[in-house]
């Protein structure tokens, strides 16, 4: 089946260096069937709508405002992203939940304004090293999800990608068992069965994200119920990318 590659640039390259990159990356890319996604820092946006228009590579953003417009000094809307042709949006990465203090109201509150502006939204879930060590990954997610997913229409499910990404994992080089994550993705689903549906949780495409790299990347994709990837450190080389994505 068709998996979701998902890139995360992070706060990495500058605009001539994305440019760069796409000029490498795009003809290695052409003919591969996967589905293809570069989450980019804002000010490449731009540039990806430029360059990605008539390819197989969409683009979106790594975070989104909760707010619409208005006094908002430094934040950028989902319309503004939506308007630069992005198909996707990150929500509730853990970087962003950690670092910038991000809750899980305000997670929900920018998933519904992504999901207003038709922005598809790839939502992050996932435990500390911490949460993991204690036995706590099933509450953490069902919290996160429980929250995050609050006053969604059924319908809408079908524009948001999950994503378990394992805070201890990421840019740590480790990574959870095949077992380990195919039971978390394999409790996603129980989540959203219980919040909505077993019929569309079974729909629900879920990523793995933390520490994918060109050695790890085939067994994981293996797993059962895993749809796809999200990358962050090995999506920024464009051949270990493709190598990834082939
Ligand atoms: P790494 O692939 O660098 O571990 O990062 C994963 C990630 O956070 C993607 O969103």
């Amino acid at each position: 089946m068709k998996k979701l590659i998902v890139g995360n640039f992070k706060m990495n390259t500058t605009v001539q260096e994305f440019s760069n990159y796409l000029d490498k990356f795009l003809p290695d890319v052409k003919s591969l069937k996967n589905g293809i996604v570069l989450c980019v820092p804002y000010t490449h946006l731009m540039l990806a709508n430029q360059k990605l228009v008539a390819t197989n590579v969409l683009f979106g953003s790594q975070n989104i405002s909760t707010e619409e417009n208005g006094a908002y000094t430094g934040e950028v809307s989902s319309i503004m992203v939506k308007s630069l042709g992005a198909t996707y949006t990150i929500v509730g990465h853990s970087e962003r939940r950690k670092l910038f203090r991000e809750t899980d109201e305000q997670i929900n509150q920018k998933i519904k304004m992504a999901l207003g502006v038709n922005l598809k939204v790839i939502l992050c879930v996932g435990e500390t090293k911490f949460e993991h060590n204690n036995n706590k990954t099933k509450l953490v997610i069902k919290r996160e999800l429980e929250i995050a997913l609050k006053g969604l229409y059924e319908n809408e499910l079908k524009n948001i990608v999950i994503a378990y990404e394992p805070v201890w994992a990421i840019g740590t080089g480790k990574t959870p068992s095949t077992k380990e994550i195919e039971n978390v993705v394999d409790y996603i689903k129980n989540v959203v069965a219980e919040i909505f549906s077993q019929k569309s949780a079974e729909k629900l495409c879920i990523l793995y994200g933390g520490s994918v790299d060109e050695n790890n990347c085939a067994n994981i994709l293996k797993i059962e119920g895993v749809g796809g990837l999200l990358v962050g450190g090995s999506c920024l080389s464009p051949d270990k990318f493709v190598n990834i994505i082939k």
